[in-house]
């Protein structure tokens, strides 16, 4: 009997892949310090970004690969069927942090993109979207532009459950706030779903330290020149520059600026018996939960801490995917049901026939 592949049922393709946080976290079937992430019945069918560095790296992790190309440039009839739109939607216009350029929010070109995702949606009426974006996301344009987002993915036909994540506490050693927007086109799976609940809080939270190579200390090349140690210091207090970080708590947000990190920027940096430090692009994408084995070197370091500080940590996004999967299981297990009950009554209409019969003409 052929056998129902229960393991890959929903189609995903996917918007602004980046190197893959979101995808390798929608996959799972990853290891990630100890804890295995299983397999999620979900298939990558499509993939696309713009960045042909993000994109090296995509390629050399999965076994299908996906497209180095503009969103705005692809005719979206072409792309797949799906059941699933991922978009990690750019979210630089829409960040608290970046205030250079000022936060332009959706007016920005860069702003605009999530509506390509709007447009897809509208093509291809996929059963669920998971869009991610940052924290600003909800304030940006004095507060104007979540509405605005929410209400064109409404009027795209679907029913929108949002929440603020913290990565910390859904395993990742790294505090970082992200909004997650969840579409629904049919209103039961609306009704049905919830987000999951947190699974590492306070004292269960990852430490930095867990996820640190310490033998990255014995290597100058890690450590800030004593000139720019004595900059920092010069406007450490007034600045709030030079962020030591304490290995004992999840490590603060990580962002694509790490390719530049400088003692003058507000990223997370070490301090090593006195010294300061960087992040090895390693420790940065094990910060962001990818799993060890996952390939960076196709591209330059700069590259790396680019594409990994942009990602969707995999492990938060696991949660997020395994609790959407269950509301399909749950549909499963209720055709399971229907199909074991029309068994029972195939069984008993044979059984009578037997009995009438004395034998059993049913193939
Ligand atoms: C926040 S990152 C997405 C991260 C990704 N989802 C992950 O988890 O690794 C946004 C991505 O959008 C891509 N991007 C920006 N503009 C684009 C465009 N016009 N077409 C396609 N991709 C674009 C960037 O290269 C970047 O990788």
């Amino acid at each position: 009997m052929a056998k129902v592949n229960r393991n890959k049922t929903l189609k995903v393709a996917s918007f602004f892949c980046g190197c893959g946080g979101m995808d390798l976290g929608i996959q799972g079937g990853f290891k990630f310090l100890e804890k295995k992430y299983n397999d999620l019945p979900y298939e990558i069918v499509y993939a696309i970004d713009n960045d042909p560095y993000a994109t090296a790296i995509y390629n050399s992790n999965f076994k299908h690969s996906c497209k180095t190309e503009d969103v705005r440039d692809i005719n979206i009839k072409n792309i797949p069927k799906h059941d699933v739109l991922l978009g990690g939607f750019p979210c630089q216009s829409f960040s608290i942090s970046a205030q250079n350029p000022p936060r332009l929010g959706y007016k920005d070109e860069k702003g605009k993109l999530f509506f390509e995702m709007v447009n897809a949606l509208k093509e291809h009426k996929p059963r669920f979207f998971i869009a991610e974006n940052v924290k600003g996301l909800l304030s940006a344009n004095k507060g104007k532009a979540f509405p605005m987002i929410v209400d064109e993915f409404e009027k795209s036909g679907y029913y929108i459950k949002y929440k603020l994540f913290d990565a910390s506490e859904y395993g990742v050693p790294q505090k970082r706030q992200r909004v997650f927007i969840i579409g629904f086109k049919r209103y039961e799976d609306y009704m049905t779903f919830e987000f999951p609940k947190p699974t590492t809080l306070k004292d269960s939270k990852i430490n930095l330290n867990s996820v640190l190579d310490h033998s990255a200390n014995k290597n100058e090349k890690w450590f800030f020149s004593q000139k720019a140690v004595d900059g920092m210091l010069r406007v450490k207090e007034k600045m709030n520059k030079g962020r030591v970080q304490d290995l004992n708590q999840p490590c603060n947000t990580i962002s694509s600026h790490l390719s530049k990190v400088s003692l003058n920027s507000t990223d997370p940096v070490l301090q090593v018996n006195g010294k300061y430090r960087r992040f090895t692009p390693r420790e940065a994408a094990c910060i962001q939960s990818f799993p060890k084995n996952y390939k960076l070197d196709s591209v330059s370091e700069n590259r790396q801490y680019r594409a990994i500080g942009n990602a969707v940590p995999p492990v938060m996004m696991w949660y997020i995917a395994h609790s959407l999967k269950d509301l399909v299981n749950l549909e499963l297990d209720i055709t399971k049901v229907k199909v074991a009950l029309k068994n029972i009554n195939y069984q008993s209409k044979a059984t009578e026939y037997y009995k009438k019969n004395k034998q059993l003409e049913i193939a």
